[in-house]
């Protein structure tokens, strides 16, 4: 039976850096790209082991126009670039990504260390488009203020929203995962009386009870987002999180979704920018603006485990990882992975 990826469905963190890398032309990075993912596994245990409650955990997903080119044939059956949407003043753009590592723990360093050490072992195999820091902000709040993940299904639910199953029985165990960087106007939203953010979010601030439907508008973020089909309603997994700088104005929300299929996540977002009906759009977006939008496809553990080339894991001296990600990444001696020697370069 194909496992889905555990950081998945795990809990939500204090600390979490969201990767997205550009993977390099050739066939030798594309090789390397392989062999670090099928041994993330390990990596992940053996950072893991620095300290047992640091509940470290990271997922990693591929994007469309990289899949044929790390993999080949088939693919997986819903994965396709992220849809650019527009409409009015509202544009959700789509950026470039192929390969995303979510990673999650209690405490930044051990995120910082995970990350370091994944990159150090890609080396100049790719280049970073982004990588954005989330923290916990106090209660599990947005920067909006108000909690967010409150209606995340839990258990067995969960499994069944996010993880593929039988309708892609080759893929089966795995996540589409879409992001998006936020960036909020705060200044703007931070003058809005409480009782009026409440309406945009459809929920209570300070207790976080969901509004009456009498009480709800009907542009509620919440009334938007939630979505029945065939008189079932379909969920998705949020593991969102604040980021930012306290004063270059470059705070927000760093949206990460995962689904079954990307169709969940992509009705959400029209029914946030283009409206549902259209025309009664998210009033979130009055206040906030997506600057990236990428999809990805998480595969089952069995088929990243498939990748290793079963060399057992060694770990860079932590100062040095970040280190050898800008310089050599072939250093007799440290990395026991993704040497380039002996691997032609070109495809
Ligand atoms: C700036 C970006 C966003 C912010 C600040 C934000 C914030 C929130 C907050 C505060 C809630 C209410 C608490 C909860 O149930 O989690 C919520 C609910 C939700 N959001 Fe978002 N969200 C954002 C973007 C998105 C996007 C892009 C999607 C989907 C594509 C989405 C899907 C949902 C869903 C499904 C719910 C639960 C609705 C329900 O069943 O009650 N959100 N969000």
């Amino acid at each position: 039976m194909s496992e889905p990826q555990a950081a998945i469905n795990a809990p939500q963190t204090r600390d979490a850096i969201f990767l997205v890398l550009g993977l390099t032309p050739g066939a030798a990075h594309a090789e390397r790209a392989r062999r670090v993912c099928g041994q993330l596994d390990a990596l992940v245990r053996a950072v893991s082991a620095r300290d047992i409650q640091g509940n470290v955990s990271c997922t990693a997903a591929f994007g469309s126009t990289v899949w044929e080119r790390l993999f080949g044939q088939p693919r997986p059956a819903d994965l396709h670039s992220f849809r650019e949407l527009r409409a009015g003043r509202r544009f959700a753009p789509a950026t470039p990504g192929d390969l995303l590592f979510h990673i999650r723990a209690e405490r930044f360093d051990l995120c910082f260390e995970l990350a370091a050490q994944i990159t150090a072992r890609l080396a100049d195999s790719v280049t970073t488009l982004d990588e954005t820091h989330g923290f916990r902000y106090f209660d599990d709040r947005d920067l909006t203020g108000f909690v967010d993940g409150t209606e995340n299904p839990t258990g067995a639910e969960s499994l069944a929203a996010t993880i593929v199953g039988d309708e892609d029985p080759v893929f089966a165990g795995g996540s589409y995962v879409m992001v998006q960087k936020y960036l909020h106007d705060l200044g703007a939203w931070h003058q809005l009386p409480t009782e009026t953010q409440e309406g945009i979010i459809g929920r209570t601030k300070l207790d976080d009870i969901e509004l009456d439907d009498s009480q709800k508008p009907a542009f509620a973020h919440n009334a938007l987002t939630q979505l029945v089909e065939n008189g079932n309603e379909v969920k998705i997994l949020r593991h969102n999180m604040p980021f930012g700088q306290a004063t270059v104005g470059d705070s927000g929300t760093y949206f990460i979704g995962y689904a079954r299929s990307l169709h969940p996540l992509e009705t959400m977002l029209e029914h946030m920018v283009i409206g549902q009906p259209p025309g009664n759009y998210d009033r979130l977006l009055d206040f906030t603006r997506p600057v990236t939008g990428s999809n990805f496809f998480a595969p089952s553990v069995q088929f990243l485990n498939g990748l290793a080339n079963g060399q057992p894991i060694q770990l860079l001296p932590p100062a040095a990882a970040p280190a050898q990600a800008r310089t050599a990444p072939d250093r007799p001696g440290t990395l026991s992975i993704g040497s380039l020697k002996g691997v032609p370069q070109h495809e």
